[in-house]
């Protein structure tokens, strides 16, 4: 089946080129082509240039759509969500704006182990129904790939639960939907004197059931004080590499232990947050590929420091934004304003926000040889805005301008 977008006013190819990510100076540039068609045929980008450039002839049943009112990207890829939960903590919320720290109100009870206690006791079907509306509204802004992390279960059979639903979701919804395994997200109280043996239950009970079922893509760990240490970090990341589930990394998102420097040493897939990271954590990470995954929605719904993002682009390393959407640090999905949180916080660029977004992106889940930008053979996921320019996108906040979302060749409608 061919669909052809006709006389897109301005397209954003991002295009990479054949390499996994951009970064340094390369996350401006877009690869823009003004006056644009892009043919899909079977899902994938068959064909991409200037418009009215296209030889051959079409399939006398083709689509056309036309796009002239209409800026294109590639559809967003959220690289770290907390998406699957139930229950909701505007309780905490409201106690942050009184002055309680995220660590306070962990501390009183709140917190990861408050959605833990919602999200222990919803069935499967629940889980599903919630995270499908989710998933739609995601998607009518933009993203049409998103990373899910377990971490609200904390037992064996809850932590399943939470990854069979994540699963299943990828099968049933139109959304792009990458599994990740996040036992280790805090201690449960149930191991509170014995965090050691949680670890062991992690690594001898939990890790190869996921594996055996291939229930997880990646493995993370919340390396963080008063979570899991470095040493621990590190037993359950290489336990789950020993069964080629790649490792990611919440790092030195309140203190610096260590957690990036870890990422470093195992070569992790990406380090995500960084608020705390330093110069010579920066000086570890380029030596390797990992991309580093910035949260800009977190620093602003938590109202602490944000990420070095200029540094760590001025560094060479390759950058991406994610949502982290979760009901603690972070209740927004809109990658859209992560990006002007990015722009007007911690000096991105507008291009460099849109490339942290898609391709770079893409990379921190390994899959930018498949989507992440507009180029021929990848998948075809495409999104219009209603904009005059791409830069509308991060400039104009708060509103959604999300015109049509055309998912793997399809056009969807909401
Ligand atoms: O990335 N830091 C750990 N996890 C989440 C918060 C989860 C929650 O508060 O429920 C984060 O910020």
């Amino acid at each position: 089946m061919q669909l052809l977008i006709k006389n897109i006013r301005q397209l954003v190819t991002v295009k990479s080129n054949g390499r996994p990510f951009r970064r340094g100076s390369d996350m401006r540039d877009l690869g823009i082509i003004e006056h644009a068609d892009v043919l899909i045929e079977d899902g994938l980008f068959r064909w991409i240039g200037a418009s009215g450039t296209l030889t051959g002839t079409l399939d006398e049943d083709a689509d056309i759509l036309d796009a002239s009112e209409y800026v294109a990207l590639p559809g967003f890829v959220d690289a770290h969500t907390h998406l699957l939960f139930a229950g909701s903590r505007e309780k905490e919320f409201a106690m942050r704006v009184e002055g309680k720290s995220y660590q306070e109100i962990a501390d009183a009870g709140g917190g990861i182990i408050s959605t833990v206690t919602a999200t222990r006791s919803a069935s499967k079907k629940e889980l599903k129904k919630i995270a499908s509306k989710r998933l739609d509204e995601m998607m009518k802004l933009g993203t049409t790939t998103v990373e899910i992390k377990s971490g609200y279960g904390l037992d064996a059979d809850s932590e399943i639960k939470m990854l069979e639903a994540i699963n299943e979701l990828s099968e049933e919804h139109f959304m792009t939907i990458v599994p990740t395994f996040l036992g280790a997200h805090a201690i449960p109280n149930e191991y509170k004197s014995n965090p050691q043996a949680y670890v062991e239950t992690i690594c001898e009970r939990m890790l190869p059931y996921i594996a055996k079922r291939k229930l997880a893509r990646f493995c993370d760990v919340f390396c963080e004080t008063g979570y899991f240490t470095v040493e621990q970090s590190r037993q359950i990341l290489q336990k789950a590499e020993s069964f080629g589930i790649q490792s990611k990394l919440h790092a030195d998102q309140f203190s610096q232990i260590g957690a990036s420097r870890l990422g470093a040493e195992l070569k992790s897939v990406s380090v995500d947050h960084l608020e705390q990271i330093d110069e010579g954590a920066i000086t570890g990470l380029k030596q390797t590929d990992c991309v580093a995954v910035v949260l800009p929605g977190v620093s602003f719904f938590l109202h602490y420091g944000y990420p070095p993002a200029r540094k760590i682009i001025d560094a060479g390393i390759p950058l991406a934004i994610a949502s982290n959407f979760n009901p603690g640090s972070c209740m927004s999905f809109s990658m859209p304003m992560m990006m002007t949180i990015a722009c007007t916080q911690m000096n991105m660029t507008p291009e460099e926000a849109i490339t942290a977004s898609t391709l770079n992106a893409a990379a921190a889940l390994k899959m930018s040889d498949t989507i992440g930008s507009i180029e021929i053979g990848k998948q075809a996921d495409i999104v219009l805005y209603d904009v005059p320019h791409y830069r509308h996108i991060p400039y104009f906040f708060g509103s959604n301008q999300v015109a049509k979302i055309i998912k793997k060749g399809t056009l969807l409608e909401f």
